[in-house]
C-alpha cells in the first residue's frame, strides 16, 4: 500500500530534479509527443524516481517532464499507469498526489477511447463532462489519507464546468470542428469490450469507453484539483462497425489527430 511518506519522497525527488508546476498533464496513448511543446523542458525517467511505478503499456515512455507553456509552469506525464498492468489503484494514482504536492491545482487528463456515441467518428476529440466508474474498484479504498482530502469526496463536478467551457470556446476559436462533449466510462481492460458491453455502456449514458482516466479523476477530486478531461476517439467501440478492434488503429488515429489535439490543449492552457 502506498504511504504518505512514499508520495512525499517521490515529490521531493521530482522537485529537486525538474521542479514543481501549476498545471499537470497526463498524456494518453499516442499523445506523448506533446512534451515537445514545453519550453526549457527538463525530464526525469520514472525508473530514476525512487518508489515510483514504471509504465509498461506500449507507447507510454515513462518520463516526467516539466517546462513552460504560455508563461505557465506545466508538468507532463509521458506515460501513464493502468490498472490492467497489474498495479494497485493507489499506485496508479500516486502521480496525481505527487502533482498536488508539487503545486498543481489544475489537471488535464487525456486518453485514447472508443466511441460509443454513433455520431462520433475516429478522430473526434471529446471533452469529458462526466464519467462512469464501471470497474467495481476505487482508488480511495482503504484508510483515508486526510492530508489530501475527506473520506467521502464529492464528485458532482468531477470535470470542472469552467474548464469544460473554456476548452469548448478554444475549440471554436481554433476552428477544431472535431470537438464534442460527452461521458467517459471506465472498463478495466486490457481486452477491448464486447459488443454487448458497449450496448450496456450506451444504455448507461456513456459516449466513450476507455481503460484509464477515472481513477486519476477520483484522486484529483479528492485533493481538490480542477480537472479537464479530453478523449481522442481512436475507433468506434466494439460491435458498432462490422470489424475487429486493433491497437494499431488506436495508435494510427491518435497520430493523425495529434496536431489538432495539441492545438486544442495549447489554446486551452494559454487561456487558463
Ligand atoms: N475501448 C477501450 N479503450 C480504448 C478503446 C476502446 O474501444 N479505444 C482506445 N482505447
Amino acid at each position: 500500500m502506498v504511504t504518505y511518506e512514499q508520495i512525499v519522497n517521490c515529490a521531493g525527488a521530482i522537485r529537486s530534479a525538474v521542479g514543481g508546476a501549476e498545471i499537470g498533464v497526463v498524456l494518453g496513448s499516442g499523445l506523448g509527443d506533446y512534451v515537445e511543446a514545453l519550453e526549457d523542458a527538463k525530464y526525469i525517467d520514472y525508473k530514476d524516481i525512487p518508489g515510483f511505478p514504471v509504465s509498461t503499456a506500449p507507447g507510454h515512455e515513462g518520463r516526467w517532464w516539466t517546462g513552460k507553456l504560455h508563461g505557465k509552469t506545466v508538468c507532463m506525464m509521458q506515460g501513464r499507469l493502468h490498472a490492467y498492468e497489474g498495479y494497485d489503484l493507489d499506485l496508479i494514482t500516486m502521480p496525481i498526489r505527487i502533482m498536488k504536492l508539487l503545486g498543481v491545482e489544475t489537471l488535464i487528463l487525456t486518453n485514447a477511447a472508443g466511441g460509443v456515441n454513433e455520431s462520433f467518428k475516429p478522430g473526434t476529440l471529446m471533452i469529458l463532462t462526466d464519467c462512469i466508474n464501471f470497474s467495481g474498484k476505487n482508488p480511495l479504498t482503504g484508510p483515508n489519507m486526510d492530508e489530501f482530502g475527506p473520506r467521502f469526496p464529492d464528485m458532482t463536478y468531477a470535470y470542472a464546468p469552467e474548464l469544460i467551457d473554456l476548452c469548448e470556446k478554444q475549440a471554436e476559436k481554433i476552428g477544431a470542428d472535431c470537438v464534442r462533449k460527452g461521458v467517459y466510462m471506465w472498463f478495466n481492460g486490457p481486452c477491448y469490450e464486447t459488443p454487448a458491453e458497449i450496448r450496456l455502456a450506451r444504455v448507461c449514458g456513456a459516449d466513450a469507453v476507455g481503460m484509464s482516466t477515472v481513477p486519476e479523476t477520483i484522486i484529483a477530486n479528492h485533493c481538490g484539483m480542477k480537472v479537464l478531461g479530453v478523449s481522442c476517439i481512436t475507433n468506434m467501440a466494439a460491435g458498432i462497425l462490422n470489424q475487429k478492434l486493433d491497437h494499431s488503429e488506436v495508435v494510427e488515429v491518435a497520430n493523425r489527430v495529434k496536431a489538432t489535439f495539441r492545438q486544442l490543449l495549447d489554446a486551452t492552457i494559454e487561456a487558463m
